[in-house]
């Protein structure tokens, strides 16, 4: 699939990553001589990141072109994401140039922040196709985007847009009416303004509001909102009870309402410079990693739940698992196979330098999630509530390896019968073949409606009978069946 995007500033660059990270093939305008640069960082922040967030492997990364009109970015196009300065006229001239280029049923979406789809489509050709499709901040991480019809927007259009981004891990929001802000930034200019004031007022300083939001209400929202959470607080008796308790205190003065501080130089002044020593020496690229990395952990964090951001994270890679493999190649069976490389991320690394022990479990265990995959257990096996778990695990250290070495792992299977498995994993730095480490799984193959062993589908056994013919004679590893071997006191 391709997908013609207009703009590559922020929001622009963090769309080519989603896309191309998920193997769609991007076709970008942007006029700045630069948008190639930025993109590319962009782009480089996001490969470490997804492939931090996610166990399965992506699909192989999309091809990245970029042309010089609206007209060929949008011509061939399965799909135009439009992320061009925030302006009317602008975003309109823009659209209707790339909308005579693409075929009548290809549907367009802005990312603007608040302007009304319905003056974003006037002009356009086929008017019908254009949504608002309102991303966060980092596009390849955040789930969330709004999706928003004008007055001319068909139905059809909004359910295209809505399946083109959960296929690449999002969580489309419908609003169910047109409005300035849509919804998610009329919440945030709110307390936006709150804080603005709190600032001019100097009731606070930029990095204490943060604290006040970060330490508290922030982490609430990460999984829930702000009407659930309220319906906790009001205790048993629920929502009618916290009405009754809080509902009168809205008409305190405890908020500004409507009103915004008079931008003044001095407010501005004071703003840049306590957001200045808020930072402290970071620089933006540095703070974009502390904060993906942050979101990183916090996603999967609420993935163990199945909860919120956690759910959809979930599902985008039961979604990856069931895509195959990654690449065309036929793997060679007759020896341990090879089913996964990785650099050894900075973040990796512990403080002696080295790669910290529990990493060779992880990279062990993605091996693992590959070989299953290599022999048919893809999503929709999953789905027929039937999985592999694994039941005892043991990993044996063999030499050091530091931020930055290229590995790669084997996986032999060392038994099998219809309902068990037992892998060994071999991780090797590949510039040397050096072994670094091993592992071994055993893994129980699992009716999970039924939370029970079970014996495999006989697709999955056959493929392990084919295997085991070659594995079979392979010399047991030396570590295999190991164990720590002392004695307990
Ligand atoms: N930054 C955010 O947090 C955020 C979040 C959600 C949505 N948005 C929306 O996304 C859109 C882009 O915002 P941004 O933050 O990426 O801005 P940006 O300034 O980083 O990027 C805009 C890009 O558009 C390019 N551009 C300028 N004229 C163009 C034209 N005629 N055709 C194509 N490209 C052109 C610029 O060279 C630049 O690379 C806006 O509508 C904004 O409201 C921004």
């Amino acid at each position: 699939m391709r997908v013609g995007l207009l703009g590559g500033g922020v929001i622009g660059g963090g769309w080519a990553a989603r896309f191309l990270l998920n193997g769609f093939d991007v076709q970008m305008y942007d006029p700045d001589p630069e948008a190639p640069r930025k993109v590319g960082e962009v782009l480089a922040n996001a490969r470490r990141a997804t492939t931090k967030l996610v166990m399965p492997a992506l699909p192989a990364e999309g091809t990245l072109t970029f042309l010089d009109s609206p007209e060929a970015a949008a011509t061939g196009a399965d799909f135009v994401q439009e992320s061009a300065p925030e302006r009317l006229e602008l975003k309109q001239q823009l659209l209707r140039r790339a909308s005579t280029a693409a075929g009548p049923d290809i549907v367009f979406a802005s990312s603007t922040s608040g302007l009304l789809p319905s003056l974003l489509q006037q002009g356009m050709t086929h008017p019908e196709r254009l949504v608002v499709g309102h991303p966060f901040n980092p596009v390849y991480l955040l789930p969330l985007v709004e999706i928003c019809g004008g007055s001319q927007s068909s139905a059809a259009a909004a359910d295209r847009a809505a399946a083109v981004y959960e296929t690449v891990g999002m969580h489309p929001l419908r609003l169910r009416k047109e409005i300035d802000g849509f919804v998610a930034d009329r919440l945030l200019e709110a307390l936006w303004r709150e804080a603005l004031w709190l600032v001019n007022d100097g009731v606070a300083t930029a990095s204490e509001i943060d604290d006040a939001i970060r330490f508290g209400a922030g982490l609430r929202w990460s999984f829930m909102g702000t009407f659930l959470v309220y319906r906790i607080a009001g205790g048993e008796a629920g929502m009618r009870h916290f009405m009754a308790q809080f509902g009168p205190t809205l008409q305190w003065p405890w908020t500004k309402l409507m009103d915004v501080p008079e931008l003044t130089d001095e407010l501005l002044d004071t703003i840049v410079s306590q957001s200045d020593e808020q930072a402290g020496a970071a620089s933006i690229r540095e703070l974009e990693v502390l904060r993906d990395d942050c979101l990183i952990a916090v996603m999967q964090g609420l993935r163990t739940v199945g909860y919120g951001a956690g759910e959809v994270l979930d599902r985008y890679e039961r979604q990856l698992f069931g895509r195959g493999t990654p690449t065309a190649v036929e793997p060679d069976l007759t020896a341990p196979v090879r089913v996964h490389e990785c650099r050894v991320p900075t973040d990796w690394v512990d403080y002696n330098g080295h790669t910290n022990d529990s990493r060779y479990m992880q990279l062990s265990s993605e091996a693992g999630d590959r070989f299953l995959r290599l022999i048919g257990m893809d999503s929709a096996y999953l789905e027929s509530g039937r999985s592999f778990f694994t039941v005892e695990s043991h990993v044996n250290y063999v030499a050091q390896t530091r931020a930055g070495d290229q590995l790669y792992v084997t996986v032999q299977l060392l038994s099998h019968d219809q309902k068990r498995m037992r892998l060994f994993t071999a991780m090797r730095r590949s510039d040397d073949d050096a072994l670094v480490a091993t592992a071994e799984h055993m893994m129980l193959h699992v009716d999970t409606t039924a939370d029970r062993a079970s014996p495999a589908d006989p697709v999955i056994l056959a493929k392990l009978a084919a295997i085991a013919e070659y594995h079979d004679r392979l010399p047991a590893p030396p570590q295999a069946g190991r164990h720590i071997g002392q004695p307990s006191r």
